[in-house]
């Protein structure tokens, strides 16, 4: 069985999850459904990031212990990541063991190697991005990529040489053009790479919350070093050695936009100087706006993820969220975007399809299976199955959720098309017909087990659901899409089972 590796980013735990984090994790979750319905063997790592002066601050603000402050919000991610039936395999927390031991692990390993040096850092830093800013001239700069003010740091600091691995990265970047997506990302950090990369402070030493460097412990490592870790530690880095050389490299990191150079320029850096594999693949996505405007809480107008779920279904918001926007592009939420999507393509297109099908395979049949036929009227409709099969896999795998799904909505379309043209409602008033008509329902039933595979990994509980409508046993249901290998002229007996509306009309 071949593995596939992917990450979302961990998230920091200063603050309570939103809609961006909850995009991440929802993309990285469809793609690990899918890949399991592919018959690989998956893992899928998610986690939070809880060291550094940022969360340090926040927890005393709050009267809190760092530990305690991410003991809370991690709940809050678990909670969420529950109810939005996201299926991660592992969720990391940097504040656990196994991340301090990989973490002064790959210290020791890019120390030994030459690549760390004791110096001085006096220059700017953006607390918010956890990011060193040096080179600005301004009197009280602010952060070029945040817009926060930054602060002025005097200390002492171990580097990394990272100038060292410019060239390296460069030939890889362009060796490799799938390394980072989307291709305009991928540009932007070529430039970036080209106009010269400045050793990196990788410690600090005017806070504790941190792992502290390994026969330095005056110094905390650097934040992001800590954070980028997780990926190794994740895998089982450094202790298990086979399930690390089965995981590593990831197959896929996905992130969003404004932390692409920490993956695409740090991360490798990094790993060359331990000499480790780079992951096959940084996909950077876009940023989500509420209602036109920029998400912050002193607009008041962040996004909970957990109540738009509540409100409107899990997998109605699932879907809206890859269903919008071109996965690497920004987009907008907005309620009327929200209840317009779930209403037309949910529970007009193929929610009604569903019962439509359904209700005519009880009505001509009392429920069960016809047995089937397959005529000439029936090639342009296995044709538009066989075409949003090959687009669904050549799409889903790019991480363009989007026209892989819009791929099945055309075949949705094409179904009720053949229903129209079939009437199968006509052909059941004439008796001597009865062969076609079962030809016809047969052909529905087969197009619904279709639909119902490409849709479960966006749609988790509703293609339980469908399935269990269609009357088809989960055991079956275990080949995932080598089951779509062939269009099927009969089922293993068994009938249909109406149940609940899919996705009922939002008023
Ligand atoms: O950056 N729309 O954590 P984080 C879309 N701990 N995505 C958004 C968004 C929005 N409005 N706002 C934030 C960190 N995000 C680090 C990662 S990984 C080794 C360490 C995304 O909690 C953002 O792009 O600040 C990022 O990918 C993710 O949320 C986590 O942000």
């Amino acid at each position: 069985m071949e593995k596939y590796y992917l990450t979302t980013p961990i998230y920091y735990v200063n603050d309570v999850p939103h809609i961006g984090h909850a995009y991440t994790t929802v993309a990285c979750d469809v793609l690990a459904r899918y890949q399991r319905m592919n018959k690989r063997e998956v893992l899928f790592l998610t986690g939070t990031d809880e060291h550094g002066q940022k969360i340090e601050r926040a927890a005393r603000e709050r009267g809190l212990k760092p530990i305690e402050l991410a003991d809370q919000v991690v709940e809050r991610f678990r909670q969420l990541w529950g109810k939005l039936s996201i299926s991660h395999n592992d969720f990391i927390r940097t504040s656990q063991e196994r991340q301090y031991r990989a973490v002064a692990e790959i210290w020791r390993r890019v120390k030994a190697n030459g690549d760390i040096y004791l110096g001085e850092y006096e220059d700017w830093y953006c607390v918010h991005d956890e990011n060193f800013i040096p080179g600005l001239q301004e009197e009280k700069p602010v952060c070029p990529d945040c817009g926060r003010p930054l602060e002025k740091l005097k200390e002492a600091s171990y580097f990394f040489r990272m100038s060292r691995y410019q060239e390296k990265l460069l030939r890889h970047i362009e060796s490799h053009p799938e390394f980072i997506s989307p291709p305009t990302r991928r540009n932007e950090i070529l430039s970036f790479v080209q106009g010269g990369l400045r050793d990196l402070s990788v410690s600090r030493t005017t806070f504790r919350w941190g792992i502290p460097v390994p026969d330095d412990p005056g110094h905390i490592i650097y934040v992001w070093f800590d954070a980028l870790t997780n990926y190794l530690t994740g895998a089982g880095f450094p202790e298990e050695d086979s399930r690390f050389s089965r995981f590593w490299p990831a197959d896929l990191h996905v992130i969003g936009k404004d932390i692409l150079r920490f993956h695409a320029v740090y991360w490798p850096a990094f790993l060359m100087s331990v000499g480790l594999p780079l992951p096959r693949r940084v996909f950077a996505h876009g940023w989500w706006t509420v209602e036109g405007k920029k998400m912050s809480k002193s607009l008041g107008n962040v996004v909970d993820p957990g109540e738009v779920a509540d409100r409107f279904g899990v997998d109605a918001f699932r879907y809206f969220l890859l269903r919008e926007v071109p996965f690497g592009l920004d987009g907008d939420y907005s309620q009327a975007a929200l209840v317009g999507r779930i209403n037309s393509d949910l529970a007009n297109d193929l929610g009604n399809l569903f019962s439509r099908i359904l209700a005519m395979v009880v009505r001509y049949r009392g429920g069960e299976y016809p047995p089937a036929d397959t005529g000439p009227e029936e090639k342009t409709l296995i044709a538009a199955a066989e075409k949003a099969r090959e687009e669904y896999h050549r799409l889903l795998p790019e991480l363009a959720f989007q026209s892989a799904l819009i791929a099945v909505w055309e075949f949705v379309g094409a179904v009720n098309r053949y229903l129209d043209r079939a009437a199968p409602w006509n052909l059941a008033k004439d008796p001597e017909k009865k062969g076609r008509l079962d030809t016809v329902l047969f052909a529905s039933l087969e197009s619904l087990r279709w639909i119902t595979l490409f849709v479960s990994p966006f749609l988790p509980d509703s293609g339980v659901e469908m399935r269990k409508q269609l009357g088809i046993a989960g055991s079956e249901w275990n080949d995932g899409f080598s089951s779509l290998s062939e269009w099927r002229v009969s089922w293993p007996p068994g009938r249909v089972q109406r149940g609940r509306a899919l996705f009922p009309r939002i008023e």
